[in-house]
């Protein structure tokens, strides 16, 4: 793959958010090669899972990141990889019957619906691993150290504390009241810690000293935080359609979100005041930033 500097890239978001899919599918499309052996259905699930998805989101942030500090492309590419991995894999467990128990994501069955539940898990725990091989492999970065903080950060963004961590307290907010304090605290470990880790590791590949990764961790903890409240509010109000997944589940399920704490009219507008608030931290930014900026004003427009 081309290794020129990441290219300032259009402002138009629709058309970054197009790049950004088609290459996250062709490289997964590449790593997940369907072995001619017992193997076979779990790379299809991992497929299933991975491939013609999501926003692709966290790629976004990764690379709109990494284009600040002119990052090698294909470098940005691997991370950004990684990113999407663990995402993907939190999905496959997070719908699995013990958690979620959902039937429908990315507008598809989800996998242990259209394979089942143990091969699902093992998509998931296959996912999993695929994020660290890629980020440990020398064609990510020349230099061990890079390598080893993305990981390590990643490694410390996906578990007790980070998303694992937030999705074991979004099971407790089942049955427990949460103050509006844990719920924010739930929410950054859950949805919050992938959205700052895909920001950091367009930092980590750029050589930005971490004292001067201040504000761009601003930028990405109030924008995880908004991307969530949105999350809460589209499961309130959304199209099911649009969004591809099932929807009006967590009242269902009694779980305490922003939305049922502050009700839906105060936690839009928290979810708009966090997006200025994430915008305005990259104010010593010039229009090098502007897709991150564009980033943020479509986390509270987006429908999906
Ligand atoms: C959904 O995330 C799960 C949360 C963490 C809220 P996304 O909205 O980014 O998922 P995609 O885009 O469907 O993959
Ligand atoms: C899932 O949160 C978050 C993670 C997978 C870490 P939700 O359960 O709210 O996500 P959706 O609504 O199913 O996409
Ligand atoms: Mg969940
Ligand atoms: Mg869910
Ligand atoms: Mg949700």
């Amino acid at each position: 793959m081309s290794s020129a500097p990441v290219q300032p890239a259009p402002v138009d978001l629709a058309d970054a958010l197009a790049q950004v899919q088609a290459e996250i599918d062709r490289r997964f499309d590449l790593l997940l090669a369907v072995p001619d052996d017992a193997r076979a259905r779990l790379y299809q699930a991992m497929r299933h899972a991975a491939i013609g998805g999501g926003k692709r989101l966290r790629p976004l942030l990764v690379f709109a990141t990494a284009q600040l500090f002119d990052v090698d492309r294909d470098q940005a590419g691997r991370a950004a990889t990684a990113l999407e991995a663990i995402h993907v894999y939190s999905l496959v467990h997070d719908d699995l019957p013990a958690m979620d128990d959902d039937d429908l994501r990315h507008g598809k069955a989800t996998a242990h619906k259209a394979f089942d539940e143990a091969t699902a898990i093992l998509a998931g725990d296959c996912l999993h691993a695929l994020a660290f091989e890629v980020l440990a492999d020398p064609a990510t970065h020349p230099d061990p150290a890079v390598r080893a903080e993305l990981i390590a950060d990643l490694a410390r963004a996906s578990g007790p504390a980070g998303m694992a961590g937030g999705q074991m307290m979004d099971l407790a907010a089942e049955s427990e009241t949460f103050d509006l304090g844990t719920v924010t605290r739930l929410q950054q470990l859950k949805t919050g810690a992938l959205i700052c880790a895909a920001v950091e590791a367009g930092a980590i590949l750029g050589r930005v000293a971490p004292d001067a990764r201040t504000p761009l961790r601003g930028y990405a903890h109030d924008l995880g935080l908004a991307f969530q409240i949105v999350d809460d509010l589209m499961d309130v109000e959304g199209n099911e359609e649009l969004a591809g997944k099932k929807l009006r589940k967590d009242e269902a399920a009694g779980k305490e979100t922003f939305v049922s704490l502050l009700g839906v009219e105060r936690a839009r507008a928290q979810s708009r005041m966090l997006v200025d608030q994430a915008i305005a931290h990259l104010r010593h930014f010039g229009a090098e930033a502007d897709l991150l900026r564009a980033i943020a004003r479509f986390v509270i427009e987006r429908d999906r």
